[in-house]
């Protein structure tokens, strides 16, 4: 059974867009200017961050869509979105909004509403948490069922705090 119908839904809803979907860059255009600050260097660090995030979510779905998909790539890829999300917390330094990066798409409520903000990033460190656990095991359903909660969980938090800009 499909997780989610189609990648282009998948890549729709996690805001991923064509180009990255397809592991290209988006908005070229939007290069780190060279005299960047620390808030700066750090909206452009969380940028590449997410990108590696959406891209190992995107190789985990992809894989489990597969008739007989390797828990190799499953847990390599579980393993990398675990990781992310234990970092996700760190990088989002006060003053790293759009006024750092005008294409930044977070949103102010990062900040004004941070202990809502920290509780979505835990449920998502939770969640990631229990998807390695699960994807230890081989139980395909099992991990399917781990993968889609771990997706609720970047949904909750995307649609209070990522205002998603088309590029
Ligand atoms: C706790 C909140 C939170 C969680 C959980 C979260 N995200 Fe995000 N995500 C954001 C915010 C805020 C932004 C906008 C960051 C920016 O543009 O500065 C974002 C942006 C993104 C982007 C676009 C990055 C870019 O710069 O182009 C991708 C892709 C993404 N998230 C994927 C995911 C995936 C996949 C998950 C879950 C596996 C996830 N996110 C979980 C808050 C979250």
């Amino acid at each position: 059974m499909a997780l989610i119908g189609k990648n282009a839904a998948l890549a729709v809803a996690l805001g991923i867009g064509a180009a990255v979907a397809a592991g290209g860059a988006i908005a070229h255009d939007d290069v780190m200017p060279k005299n960047a600050n620390a808030a700066t260097k750090a909206a452009y660090a969380r940028h590449e961050n997410f990108k590696k995030l959406g891209g190992a979510f995107k190789g985990l779905n992809d894989e489990l869509r597969k008739p007989s998909p390797s828990l190799a790539v499953v847990r390599t890829n579980a393993g990398v979105v675990a990781s992310q999300s234990r970092a996700l917390p760190t990088w989002f330094p006060r003053g790293s909004g759009v006024q750092a990066r005008p294409m930044s798409e977070a949103k102010a409520e990062v900040w004004t509403d941070a202990a809502g903000f920290t509780s979505a990033a835990s449920n998502f460190q939770t969640q990631a948490a229990k998807l390695t656990q699960v994807a230890a095991g081989s139980d395909l359903d099992a991990i399917r069922a781990q993968t889609r909660q771990t997706f609720m969980a970047c949904r909750g938090c995307h649609e209070k705090y990522r205002q998603e800009k088309k590029s």
